[in-house]
């Protein structure tokens, strides 16, 4: 697919989904999302949103990030749209992508990151696996163990993610770049490019952590999700080699708040 025809056919599945007003709850949600607690009180986030990025917290963990500038309305439809394009063509990818802008974004700001860089987390996030709509669906949803060439198709992903995006709107390059280091491992040893810790950008470290543990922690047709502590082993198990220790411990943090949260709301009083 050209990048022409992929504007063309997400304008036409845009223009569709508009009508039934999806999107724009979407656009305005991640923008909910993307300001944080700064506007709270001039907006409305979600009730998975506040409980994510619990207010009690403690001081947030700083994360060196450089600001940059913020995208223009016509770089958000463009995401949008993108978006739209891969809920036409693989529903639970687009449905996990919202799951991750979610999780990230609450992640971004206990990281205490400033508002243009979360914003390129939520839409990186979003767009995080728009690459896989090249991507044949029998390999995407396939129950067992990939082939060494089809794990290879996967792995393309996240240039042809870089690529459509990047194509569809040349001002959303800092977010395609994102996407495209999505998958780089902290030590180095990830894909496409082989980036290694600050190389990577922070919104590619936060995505890549982010989308794993929604990945574990969602149920697929061939498996159970697994428990939160497990997968958050796991993300412990796999810092500081394939992930960022201090991602890792922001989200921890916030799962734990979240748990303590559930367990007092059952507490008899
Ligand atoms: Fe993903």
């Amino acid at each position: 697919m050209t990048s022409a025809q992929g504007v063309a056919a997400t304008e036409v599945i845009c223009a569709a989904q508009a009508r039934r007003g999806s999107y724009h709850r979407l656009l305005a949600r991640l923008r909910e999302i993307a300001a944080g607690s700064r506007n709270a009180r001039h907006s409305r986030p979600s009730a998975n949103t506040r409980s994510l990025a619990d207010k009690d917290a403690p001081p947030p963990r700083r994360v060196t990030s450089s600001p940059g500038h913020r995208l223009d309305e016509r770089a958000w439809r463009n995401a949008r749209m993108l978006a739209a394009l891969l809920e036409d063509e693989h529903a639970y990818t687009a449905e996990h992508s919202t799951s991750v802008v979610e999780i990230a974004c609450a992640v971004a700001e206990e990281c205490g990151l400033p508002e243009a860089v979360r914003e390129r987390v939520a839409l990186a996030a979003l767009l995080h696996d728009v690459g896989k709509i090249v991507v044949p669906t029998e390999i995407l949803d396939k129950p067992g163990p990939l082939t060494p060439r089809e794990f290879e198709l996967v792995k393309r992903h996240t240039l042809s993610g870089a690529a459509i995006i990047v194509g569809t709107d040349p001002e959303l390059a800092e977010i395609a770049a994102i996407v495209r280091a999505s998958h780089e491992r902290f030590d180095g040893r990830g894909y496409p490019l082989g980036l290694a810790g600050e190389e990577i950008p922070i919104e590619a470290r936060i995505v890549f952590v982010c989308d794993a543990y929604d990945a574990m922690t969602s149920r697929r047709a061939y498996r159970r999700p697994w428990p939160e502590a497990l997968a958050l082993a796991e993300l412990h198990r796999s810092a500081g080699t394939q992930f960022d220790p201090q991602v890792v411990d922001a989200l921890t943090a916030i799962v734990r708040r979240q748990r303590r949260r559930r367990s007092d709301l059952a507490e008899p009083h």
